[in-house]
């Protein structure tokens, strides 16, 4: 099923509570949390993550850009995020890190940057709810979509299905009308979207049609005769 994450990051953060609420429909509203480690960039934590949560009835996916995420991640559930979302090249003992999280009541995913490759960590898989495939180097919005990372968008849902696996893939950065439709072909359901619903007149449009696309590009993808595997 497809999903569309708007990101907050393009929001208005002096009016956070409005931005969610312009956003109506959307699945869940992606909260990317930056560190100024981890990337060069710095945004927010749990004090806003937890007035969000009681601001709106929108579930929040939260994608932690921080170093230590086995220290602080668990504290984002608490605050009241539905979905919590680690990098694999900041986490220490990611199974145990994604256990917790579950533990704790919120999905867990894990998040690999455009040069960690995905077959590492395919043991891992069955333990994560979601796994993000960043798009764009992580840290800022705005940037220009990756395409080269569409292979590994196709070979990370080709070792789900070879385990079995229903997970969510989330795509994320760069992710426009101009991208999704590749991004859905390539296997990826949950789709983060920033300036492409934030930077528009109308974004609960911009999440309608973002939505249409995808859908149909996945219907698509599954009528087509499957892809030589390479
Ligand atoms: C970037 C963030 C993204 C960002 C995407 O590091 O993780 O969630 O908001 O923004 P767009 O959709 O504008 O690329
Ligand atoms: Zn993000």
């Amino acid at each position: 099923m497809v999903q569309i994450n708007p990101s907050i990051l393009s929001a208005d953060f002096a009016r956070l509570a409005d931005e969610a609420e312009a956003v109506r429909g959307a699945d869940w509203l992606h909260v990317d949390v930056m560190d100024s480690h981890f990337v060069p960039n710095l945004t927010l934590g749990t004090p806003v993550v937890e007035a969000l949560s009681k601001a709106t009835s929108t579930p929040l996916d939260c994608h932690l850009m921080i170093d230590e995420p086995d220290r602080w991640a668990p504290q984002y559930v608490e605050a009241g995020a539905g979905s919590v979302t680690f990098h694999a090249e900041a986490a220490a003992a990611p199974v145990r890190l994604a256990r917790e999280i579950k533990a704790l009541g919120a999905r867990a995913s894990m998040a690999l940057k455009p040069a960690t490759p995905v077959e590492q960590y395919e043991d891992l898989l069955p333990e994560l709810d979601m796994l993000l495939i960043m798009t764009v180097e992580p840290g800022f919005g705005g940037q220009a979509f990756l395409d080269i990372m569409l292979p590994k968008i196709r070979r990370a849902r080709r070792l789900m299905d070879k385990h079995g696996l229903q997970m969510w893939l989330q795509v994320d950065g760069g992710v426009s009308a101009s991208t999704i439709e590749q991004c859905a072909e390539a296997g990826a359901d949950v789709f983060v979207a920033g300036s492409s619903v934030y930077g528009t007149d109308d974004p609960a449009a911009a999440v309608r049609a973002l939505r249409e696309q995808a859908e149909e590009a996945a219907r698509r993808a599954a009528d087509a005769p499957p892809a030589p595997s390479a």
